[in-house]
């Protein structure tokens, strides 16, 4: 193969081009007998990613969201549909593309499990040829900027989730990476610890401008990080847009979740928020997504003896089964 040759320009960094992924499964039914089923687990699939842009990827369980990022690094073959990054096919030049990108599977580690979390980056090392100085400089940056000091002796089975999170992510940026996967980083992980694998990844997509595809079914993730963020479901892709959008495609709605100090009638709030459940003496609200909680708080506060409150975030389920309701009511 000609050096280049396979390359197609491209404004996108990442390309997909209505790109399909079919298991055949077989099933054990009973004594002798098995079934055979096709799971179309991406559908047809079609989306650019620019250089430097950090972009959501969500949809619900079983939606095929760990399948594309399979086989944005090779791991997997597509069954049909044209697949580039970087100008790579993954899939048939796996080694060479792995040296440009980096991908972290939050449900499964890449670290070695019985040795000390150091080990696993000097692995790295050799495996990935790093220059020396480079290796340094980006153990060093990833361990001060990921809490990682004190880790680094430790057996990663000792790891807390959070810390091994953050022990892998460090791991997948050592030989710089221009583009970073994360399958559900955040999973599992307490409110600090998901804020400083937030507030990392926000820098290194604007200060090294590594190009971030990012999995997750915690939608803050999304808010705080991507401007722009696409729903995969049933393998093809619904939205694709700001987040900003989303919520208003699904018209999702939070809840105010409200203590009065007794039992009341139902709060009167200013539509279009109103009560929608009532227990005691705590009463939930909904109200529009895309509206700031300020005012109906302030409002709520001045009329009515409060012991506590709080708001809550929809959901990235709730979010799209709305958008179904609302095309499928339309
Ligand atoms: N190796 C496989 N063999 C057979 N079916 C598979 C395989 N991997 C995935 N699937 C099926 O493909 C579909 C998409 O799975 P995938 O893991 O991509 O979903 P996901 O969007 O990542 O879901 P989750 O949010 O639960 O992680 C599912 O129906 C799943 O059962
Ligand atoms: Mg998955």
């Amino acid at each position: 193969m000609g050096a280049g040759s396979q390359r197609i320009v491209d404004d996108g960094f990442i390309v997909l081009d209505g790109v399909e992924k079919v298991f055949d499964v077989r099933r054990r039914t009973g004594f002798m007998k098995r079934e055979r089923r096709r799971v179309r687990a991406v559908d047809g699939l079609s989306f650019t990613v620019g250089r430097g842009e950090m972009v959501g990827y969500i949809g619900p369980n079983g939606a095929g969201k760990s399948t594309t990022v399979k086989m944005l690094t090779g791991i997997l073959t597509p069954s049909g549909g044209r697949l580039r990054v970087a100008g790579i096919d993954p899939s048939r030049e796996r080694t060479r593309l792995a040296h440009r990108i980096g991908v972290v599977f939050g449900q499964r580690t890449t670290l070695w499990w019985d040795l000390p979390l150091i080990d696993s980056y000097r692995l790295a090392h050799r495996m990935y040829r790093i220059p020396d100085a480079r290796y340094r400089e980006n153990l060093d940056r990833c361990v001060a900027l990921l809490g990682l000091g004190a880790l680094l002796d430790v057996p990663v089975r000792q790891l807390s989730l959070g810390q091994r999170m953050r022990g892998d992510i460090a791991a997948a940026l050592l030989h710089d990476p221009e583009v970073l996967y994360l399958d559900e980083p955040t999973i599992g992980l307490d409110v600090v610890s998901k804020a400083k694998v937030r507030e990392f990844l926000r820098e290194l997509n604007a200060e090294r401008g590594t190009t971030v595809l990012l999995t997750t079914h915690d939608l803050q993730d999304i808010e705080q990080l991507c401007s722009r963020v696409m729903v995969i479901d049933h393998g093809r892709l619904v939205y694709d847009g700001p987040v900003a959008g989303l919520h208003e495609a699904g018209e999702s709605e939070r809840t105010l979740v409200v203590d009065l100090e007794r039992e009341l009638p139902p709060i009167d709030a200013p539509a279009p928020a109103r009560v929608v459940r009532v227990e005691g003496p705590r009463q939930w609200l909904a109200f529009p997504a895309s509206q700031p909680a300020a005012g109906l708080v302030a409002r709520i506060a001045a009329a009515y003896p409060l012991v506590d409150l709080s708001v809550r975030e929809p959901d990235i389920e709730t979010v799209i089964a709305r958008m179904y309701e609302d095309r499928t009511s339309a």
